[in-house]
């Protein structure tokens, strides 16, 4: 410590307390110390907000939804009164549906059915909806589906809207994907669209370990988002998040996974908050077991 700044602390207070020389010099000592540990804890938490965008993200995304039930709740409310069809998935832009689909499959075909690529066996549809994804992305490459989604409804309306390709779907799960375990080992391909920001930072994270540990040799997740711009901002309508690229990013290298390929969605018009397919792969090796 520096004596200086000792002395002149120990000075400080000697006209105001009327105690012994020892009994000043260890309250001075224990007020330089303080300030010394106080400011030495307030470097690393700024330090750990610039090297580690989760630090701040946290505590602004647990800011932003204002607790995590109510955030869950919310959505909840907001599912139980949307139209089990394309229109109800697609809210205002239900006539970009086949943009939609069709850049995916485009991005898809980079992945699958290859040597050293993704197999096309079982595909998993995480906040499935109707099946709207399994229709027209995943049904056309792989052999068995299964969707899993929150609302019973939508699930329910899946079997009349997967027709003809009922036989392929293996399973619908009805449960939030914060509290789904993936079959261990079991996917080529999990599907993550436009319900990633309904789940707080701690359960994506928690939910992309148990994704990876879902995973078959060379399996990938896809991620498919609206991307903001900057920061992390809530939209109220449907209790959602709204996270920028480098926030995700975070999450997903923080999670064990490697970012294998993130190409943004053309065709949308400008207006429309950006929206982003995202390929990763777990790192060579590496299983999480135990872990979320
Ligand atoms: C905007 S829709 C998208 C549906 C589908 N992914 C698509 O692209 O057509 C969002 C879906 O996520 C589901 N969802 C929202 N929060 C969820 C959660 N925490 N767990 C599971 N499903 C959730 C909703 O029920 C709804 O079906």
């Amino acid at each position: 410590m520096d004596s200086k700044e000792y002395q002149g602390a120990h000075l400080a207070f000697r006209s105001r307390w009327h105690k012994t020389d020892e009994e000043l010099c260890r309250h001075s000592m224990s007020f330089v110390l303080h300030k010394a540990i106080r400011n030495d804890f307030f470097q690393s938490y700024l330090y750990l907000l610039e090297k580690l965008p989760l630090v701040k993200l946290y505590a602004l995304t647990s800011e932003v939804i204002n607790g995590e039930m109510q955030f869950y709740a919310r959505a909840k409310n907001f599912y139980k009164e949307v139209p089990a069809s394309e229109e109800g998935m697609m809210g205002d832009y239900a006539e970009l549906s086949s943009t939609d689909t069709e850049a995916s499959r485009e991005f898809l075909r980079n992945f699958v059915g290859g040597p050293g690529k993704a197999g096309t066996d079982f595909a998993l549809d995480c906040g499935s909806g109707i099946g709207r994804v399994s229709k027209y992305v995943l049904l056309p490459f792989f052999k068995q589906v299964e969707l899993v989604d929150m609302m019973e409804n939508f699930l329910t309306e899946a079997q009349n809207y997967l027709q003809g390709q009922k036989h392929k779907v293996n399973m619908y799960h009805c449960s939030s994907l914060q509290q789904f375990t993936p079959t261990p080992q079991k996917y080529d391909v999990i599907w993550i669209q436009w319900v990633s920001g309904n789940l707080t930072d701690k359960d994506l994270l928690g939910f992309f370990i148990r994704c990876q540990n879902g995973l078959k040799e060379n399996g990938i997740i896809i991620l498919k988002d609206n991307v903001a711009r900057q920061g992390c901002v809530l939209d109220p309508l449907d209790s959602s998040v709204i996270r920028d690229l480098s926030i995700l990013n975070s999450l997903i290298v923080k999670s064990g996974l490697t970012i294998l390929r993130q190409e943004k969605q053309e065709g949308f018009p400008e207006q429309c908050v950006p929206i982003w397919m995202i390929a990763m792969q777990k790192n060579c090796g590496q299983t999480r077991n135990g872990m979320l």
